[in-house]
């Protein structure tokens, strides 16, 4: 079998790494991957963005079976012009990725349907926003999100009305994301614990995975900007059992029956990003592919097979499938560049990499790297590596992720040493 993974990051190499791991024989190819990815898989340079294009290059390689990691060419339709060709790719629709490309759409979704989301106001013009910031309704500190895909940039929580009205002029007037802010969503501001719980999905059946948290801000005690997110655990207790089971009875699952119905049926990985208030769980966002650091961090917890997933959530043949987790813990550290998530250096030899090798239970995927003579590895993108541990405990994994990350430096690093709320300090 000859298989496609889209994508270049962290979450792609675990992916590969995952797949790699239940098949060595596979033919496993990726688009355009990177140094890490290319020790399990014969990468190949590919403009993501050109969802015709992939789909041509698919059909010359003739691959069986397509994973797309990242939600832009999904968005953009690359399931369709898949299908179009009559090639299996695991993802969701365009239509049904909406419920990712639309911040409107996918609140407008939840509201028609009563899925719990904090209370929000559509606005089509910088107008409508401004009358909405000075009617106080949704109150302060107040979220404000551009409606369609901003790569992590597109939210902003304001505390005075003076800096809702800076992001809208930027947002909605000087256009600093692009056409991603000519509708904006104003939100009331949640508090709450936050939470990650991915499911695979042919439309109908949901296997749900373990639930994931992830870090987003960029530094310690969770300050500092948003990023795309710079760690993750996934620890069996993070959350009892009777929430989880609220979560896919009243969100999950209405969510995928909802779409059927609305004609968007839904196959493919369904991101929930949650947070859990004082009055239960609510949705943050949802997102149409896998999380990424939180698959750095749940992959690997995988006991069964992930192709079997994958090729059950393309034939619809979910409600068989019943794969195996490892009862242990796992946390992701990600190392980035030196001013990520800003503007950041690229082609900085790192160095230590050879060192944790060895290592047992600690697995390094890269995010970006690059080696151009296949020896020495450079940075090449905002976050580079993630380093994950497995072990009995979370403290343990903790453990196991930042005794690795001691041993690999390249200049102007930076990571947390709060991940799973532990304090690593010392390394
Ligand atoms: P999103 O891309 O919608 O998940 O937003 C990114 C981050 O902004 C989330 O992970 C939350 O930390 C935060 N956020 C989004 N919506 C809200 C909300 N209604 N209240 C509080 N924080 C939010
Ligand atoms: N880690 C958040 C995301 O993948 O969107």
């Amino acid at each position: 079998m000859k298989i496609l993974v889209v994508g270049s990051g962290g979450r792609e190499h675990a992916v590969v790494w995952k797949l790699r791991q239940s098949h060595p024989d596979l033919d496993i190819w990726c688009t355009p991957g990177n140094h890490g990815i290319s020790r399990h898989a014969y990468c190949v340079t590919g403009d993501l963005s050109d969802v015709e294009a992939l789909a041509a290059f698919a059909e010359r390689q003739k691959f069986d079976l397509t994973f797309v990691g990242p939600e832009a060419p999904l968005v953009l339709g690359v399931k369709e012009a898949f299908q179009a060709r009559g090639l299996r790719l695991v993802g969701p629709s365009s239509e049904a990725a909406k419920l990712e490309g639309s911040k409107a759409f996918a609140k407008e979704f939840m509201s028609r349907h009563g899925i719990p989301t904090a209370a929000f106001e559509v606005c089509e013009s910088p107008l409508r926003a401004a009358e909405v910031i000075d009617s106080g309704r949704l109150g302060l500190p107040l979220v404000m999100k551009a409606d369609g895909l901003a790569a992590g940039k597109g939210v902003v929580i304001v505390t005075s009305q003076r800096e809702a009205y800076a992001y809208l002029e930027s947002f909605m007037v000087r256009k600093t994301l692009g056409d991603a802010g000519d509708v904006v969503v104003l939100e009331q501001c949640l508090t709450g614990r936050e939470f990650s719980l991915l499911v695979f999905t042919d439309g109908e059946a949901a296997v749900p995975l373990p639930m994931a948290q992830d870090y987003k801000r960029l530094l310690d005690g969770d300050r500092g900007p948003n990023t795309g997110g710079m760690g993750a655990i996934c620890t069996p207790d993070l959350l009892d059992e009777t929430t989880r089971e609220y979560i896919l009875a009243r969100i999950v699952m209405p969510t995928i029956s909802n779409l059927d119905k609305e004609g968007r049926r839904y196959r493919g990985v369904l991101y929930v990003g949650l947070m859990l208030t004082r009055t239960g769980p609510m949705v943050l966002e949802f997102n149409a592919r896998l999380g990424d650091p939180e698959t750095q961090a749940i992959l690997p917890r995988l006991s069964s097979d992930l192709l079997e997933i994958l090729e059950a959530v393309d034939s619809g043949e979910m409600r068989r499938l019943e794969p195996r987790w490892d009862p242990r813990s796992t946390a992701c550290v990600v190392l980035a560049a030196g001013g990520y998530p800003g503007k950041y250096e690229t082609h900085t030899p790192i160095g230590g990499l050879d060192e944790v090798e060895g290592l047992e239970n600690v697995e390094v995927f890269h995010a970006g790297t690059t080696s151009p003579n296949g020896r020495d590895v450079f940075t090449s993108g905002g976050r580079v590596l993630g380093v994950t541990g497995l072990d009995s405990t979370l403290e343990r994994a903790l453990d196991r992720a930042y005794h690795a990350v001691s041993f690999i430096h390249f200049d102007g690093v930076q990571y947390r040493r709060d991940i799973g709320g532990f304090s690593h300090h010392g390394v």
